[in-house]
């Protein structure tokens, strides 16, 4: 979602335009539809554009110079995709950027209307501008200013604010929005997430909710609460890990991340030894997840009750806390997130936090992240930066852990988990194969994904894989299901997809491909060495190592990550930044 980027250059007249547009480019992988950026030059200048930021980078002369400057990707919510929409969002003398939503926008908007201040754009973000400029005219400081403009606002907000007449400083101030500040050797950085800042910063500090950041070129960087008392934040080295994410030899990050899976599945299993007294005393599990997160959820789900006897339940987190559930006692909770931002699993967390004092546990893979510093204990998958907008690595990498937890007492089942990154290196081989399969996909409008009981998360992850990156219309079913309902929708052109490894319930999903050959044609079945004889030879077949059956779930993810990528690929869309998503889903 929208991203932040601000610097303040290390020695006066240093032109930091060329680094805001590098630091935009670093974050659009997170998803945004316009871009922008205003700088302290003569006056303060500002370009902005809708569409990629390489429009934007078409839109810079050499004319614009500036020593300190803001740059933003804005993932619309409030008003229409339009220049006058893109942020930095400016007055004569002030000019921000923001993050999340303003929820009494609205109220505000009317307020500042009846006083006489004019709306140039339809975003939530012009009423923070308006209520700046509003408390520098009855004489605050821009520090007092952001304090006072602070406590207006209801939502979720990152912002960052620069002042023409104190053209050596930034402001920031954070609620429930990610904001990172980055100290260089000389510059100072402002940014939604560490990857923005990443080959210029050698520490960074993770702002909190309810901080406000003043950064000045020589008095530098002072942390302040909204009372406008001094706070002490903690600074961190830089991993290297965020620097130099490139392609390589790939057309996209989604291939590479899909060929990087037995590698992050190896790290995964080193990095993450299980201790087994974690699970003492526990009577119930709560798994709290958005996305292909939640579909890892489900699987565990199954594992969980399975192996540990413990009963588990998965939710939705941006469902769970509007129901007021009841959290029982020694219920342990996990929250599984990717990026470790996203708004509804943290929330879910503070749920959590507010209403028990129930153990959380984050599954996340970006270090110290909301999720994992809102969390009691923290498993990172080791999955590496992930920059397609479609989650593929993690997801493999979020199962490793949860599979290392549920078995963490069967001592053959651990051991077996080391053959997943070579097996995953064989399913990875059938690429050409599978890429011809696509074909069938992505010549339509629609496509079934059907599987039975751990195969049945994994349907549904295919599905949406598929409609993430390809848009084709996909739908994922429990194959037992089709009976009831999602079986009117098959006829001779629809492609079904069912996932069947041999095994307890391989009879059962056959009897389910023989119900849907019945009534349609376009049957893709993905099996294992063991049950490919079981299938008619005119059913398109993909045909996977033989898996111990736990880890089915693992290995047969890859097979439809590659479905959708080359589907997605056949109809030509744009398969890192798929329209509308974004990495990050800071917003509700
Ligand atoms: C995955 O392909 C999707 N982009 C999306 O469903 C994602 O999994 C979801 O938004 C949750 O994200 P998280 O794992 O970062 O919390």
């Amino acid at each position: 979602m929208c991203g932040i980027v601000g610097i303040i250059g290390g020695e006066k007249g240093t032109n930091v335009v060329p680094e805001l547009i590098r630091g935009l480019e670093r974050l659009e992988y997170r998803g945004y539809d316009s871009a922008g950026i205003a700088v302290i030059g003569n006056g303060i200048e500002r370009i902005r554009s809708v569409g990629k930021v390489a429009n934007l980078r078409g839109k810079i002369t050499d004319a614009m110079v500036g020593d300190l400057g803001i740059g933003h990707t804005r993932w619309a919510t409030h008003g229409k995709v339009t220049e006058d929409n893109a942020h930095p969002i400016m007055s004569k003398d002030v000019a921000i950027i923001h993050n999340g939503i303003i929820e009494n926008f609205k109220s505000l908007r009317f307020i500042l209307q009846t006083e006489g201040y004019v709306f140039e754009s339809e975003t939530d973000t012009e009423v923070i501008l308006h209520l700046l400029q509003r408390e520098l005219l009855k004489g605050s400081s821009p520090r007092q200013a952001m304090s006072n403009v602070f406590k207006m606002l209801d939502g979720t907000f990152a912002v960052v604010a620069m002042f023409l007449h104190f053209s050596d400083t930034l402001l920031a101030m954070r609620h429930k929005s990610s904001l990172i500040v980055g100290l260089g050797k000389e510059s100072m950085y402002v940014g939604s997430d560490a990857g923005a800042l990443s080959d210029s910063c050698e520490e960074v500090v993770y702002m909190e909710d309810g901080d406000i950041v003043e950064m000045h070129r020589t008095d530098g960087i002072v942390f302040f609460n909204t009372e406008l008392e001094e706070i002490k934040r903690r600074r961190h080295g830089v991993t290297s890990a965020l620097v130099n994410i490139e392609k390589g030899e790939y057309p996209h990050f989604m291939l590479k991340e899909i060929k990087d899976q037995p590698n992050a599945i190896r790290n995964t299993i080193l990095h993450n030894g299980i201790d087994k007294t974690l699970l003492d005393g526990i009577s119930n599990i709560l798994i709290l997840a958005c996305g292909t997160s939640y579909h890892a959820g489900m699987v565990a789900k199954y594992w969980f009750e399975k192996y540990l006897k413990i009963p588990s339940i998965v939710e939705i987190a941006s469902e769970f806390r509007y129901r007021s559930p009841v959290i029982q006692e020694h219920t342990l909770v996990f929250s599984i997130s990717q990026s470790g931002e996203t708004l509804d699993t943290l929330a879910a967390i503070e749920y959590v936090r507010s209403n028990s004092n129930c153990s959380t546990i984050a599954v996340a893979n970006v270090k110290n992240s909301a999720t994992a510093r809102a969390s009691d204990i923290v498993f990172y998958t080791q999955a590496g930066v992930e920059m397609g907008v479609a989650s593929t690595k993690a997801f493999t990498a979020q199962l490793i852990i949860l599979a290392s937890i549920s078995f963490c007492h069967n001592d053959f089942l651990m051991d077996k988990l080391k053959e997943i990154p070579t097996l995953c290196e064989d399913a990875l081989d059938l690429a050409p194969e599978v890429e011809k399969i696509a074909h069938i996909i992505s010549k339509s409008n629609n496509a079934i994904y059907l599987g039975r009981g751990m195969m049945y998360p994994i349907a549904l992850e295919g599905a949406l894989k598929l409609k993430e990156i390809s848009y084709i219309h996909a739908e994922g079913f429990a194959a037992g299901e089709m009976k009831h309902g999602p079986i009117a929708l098959i006829d001779d052109q629809v492609p079904v997809i069912f996932l069947c490894p041999s095994g307890e319930l391989f009879e059962k999903t056959l009897s389910n491909i023989q119900e849907v050959l019945a009534r349609g044609k376009n049957v893709i079945v993905i099996t294992d060495s063991n049950g490919e004889m079981a299938f008619p030879p005119d059913v398109a077949k993909i045909v996977l190592p033989t898996i111990q059956a736990e880890f089915a779930p693992i290995l047969y993810s890859i097979p439809l990550q590659l479905i959708a990528y080359y589907a997605a690929v056949q109809r030509g869309t744009d398969i890192d930044r798929p329209r509308n998503l974004a990495k990050s889903v800071t917003v509700e």
